[in-house]
């Protein structure tokens, strides 16, 4: 595995309005996407900029909300009321490569390979073959932040 830049963490949340209001008002947000539907992935989502950094690109915190109950985010929610941290993203360069290899390492993945959010492949590796972390992994996008 070629482990690249953590690109962002995922957190699920019950009201996507007043989530980016609590990034705003409480976390003093002030680059935030426009919502927007990922009927693919059963989710609303939009994202929080962090800062650039000086050496690239910050990381952000994507809000995720189900667009129904047949979401993963619902079951989610239904454990979790208040939300809470979902899974955590990093980018590889190369995304058949990394699935090739976490194959091998006998880690399960969740579906095919998909376009995510970035507009990038992406795929999703089990939570008990990861530290009990639900894992995103993303190839890097090609053009630059
Ligand atoms: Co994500």
């Amino acid at each position: 595995m070629q482990l690249g830049r953590m690109n962002h963490v995922g957190v699920a949340v019950p009201d996507l309005d007043a989530a980016i209001a609590f990034y705003r008002e409480v976390m003093g947000a002030s680059d935030i996407t426009e919502p927007f539907d990922l009927p693919e992935q059963g989710v609303r989502v939009c994202f929080v900029n962090t800062p650039d950094i000086a050496d690239g690109p910050g990381t952000q915190v994507e809000l995720l909300a189900p667009l129904s109950e047949a979401s993963p985010v619902t079951n989610f929610l239904a454990k979790n009321p208040a939300g809470g941290q979902h899974h955590i993203c990093f980018e590889v360069p190369d995304i058949e490569a990394a699935r090739a290899e976490f194959e091998a390492m006998g880690k399960r993945i969740l579906g095919p390979t998909r376009i995510g959010a970035h507009g990038t492949p992406i795929f999703f590796v089990h939570p008990k073959d990861m530290l009990g972390q639900l894992t995103e992994i993303m190839e890097t996008p090609k053009e630059a932040h």
